[in-house]
């Protein structure tokens, strides 16, 4: 089965420390580890690493990093062929503070090279023919929502992180894709634990197509789509 992703490839930069810094504080890490990364790259990673047909779309920066993302792809068995270099933007970033023992971390992104990647960029044969096409919010919205227009197959987004939907991407999603907190964020209401009914009532309110709500440990709640959804049949 073919499927392309459209999304952000970071590279991860973990780091040991014993306690995290508080504001203006300096602590000293215990090792750092350059891991790939981003939420479109770890999409076609763990797809490509189920069967052949995987192709990401998508833009790293001109350096030693964006080698190490394109190689990491390509040795999960992705097709890279779309993800551009991007001359000025370095490649994408997360670097994250891990705590010992707790695991609690923090996360600062730096989009670089992901903010580059245009609607231009989607509306390409690989997203108009592929089977499922996976989306994510790492990259900029008219980027993803042009994918979701020009996809034929199954669109799945992931709404993370979080931002306001418009119609014109939610018309055009198959399956939606939040966990507990993105779902809260989407409905405007406070993250918390809910029975599933009240889950599924949210998930109706945020888009009329097929919800997914993952719930970590306990698993993922499917709701289906309402009435005549957005769902378009659009192949034969
Ligand atoms: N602690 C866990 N034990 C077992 N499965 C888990 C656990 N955490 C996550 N999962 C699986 O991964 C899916 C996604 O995880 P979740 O925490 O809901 O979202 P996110 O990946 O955004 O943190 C869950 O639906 C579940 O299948
Ligand atoms: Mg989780």
């Amino acid at each position: 089965m073919s499927v392309t992703v459209v999304g952000s490839l970071n590279e991860d930069v973990l780091v040991a420390v014993g306690r995290l810094p508080g504001r203006g504080e300096t602590v000293i890490g215990r090792s750092a580890v350059l891991a790939p990364g981003g939420k479109g790259a770890n999409q076609a990673a763990a797809a490509g690493v189920l069967g052949r047909g995987v192709h990401m779309v998508g833009r790293v920066g001109e350096d030693p990093a964006g080698d190490r993302q394109l190689a990491a792809l390509a040795g999960a068995g992705v097709d890279v062929g779309l993800v551009h270099r991007t001359p000025g933007a370095p490649t994408g970033s997360a670097t994250i503070p891990v705590e010992d023992g707790t695991g609690e971390n923090l996360i600062v992104v730096v989009p670089g090279a992901n903010a580059e990647l245009t609607p231009g960029d989607a509306d390409v044969e690989s997203v108009r023919r592929a089977a499922v096409v996976l989306l994510q919010l790492e990259v900029p919205l008219e980027t993803v929502t042009a994918a979701a227009r020009v996809a034929t197959g199954t669109v799945v987004l992931t709404p993370a992180p979080p931002r306001p939907l418009p119609a014109t991407l939610t018309d055009r999603i198959d399956v939606l894709v939040p966990n507990e907190h993105e779902l809260a964020d989407l409905a405007g209401v406070e993250v918390a634990e809910r029975p599933a009914a009240e889950l599924a009532r949210l998930a109706r309110s945020i888009a009329p197509c097929a919800v997914v709500v993952t719930l970590g440990a306990r698993g993922a709640l499917v709701v289906p789509p309402q009435g005549r959804c957005c769902c378009r049949r659009r192949r034969p």
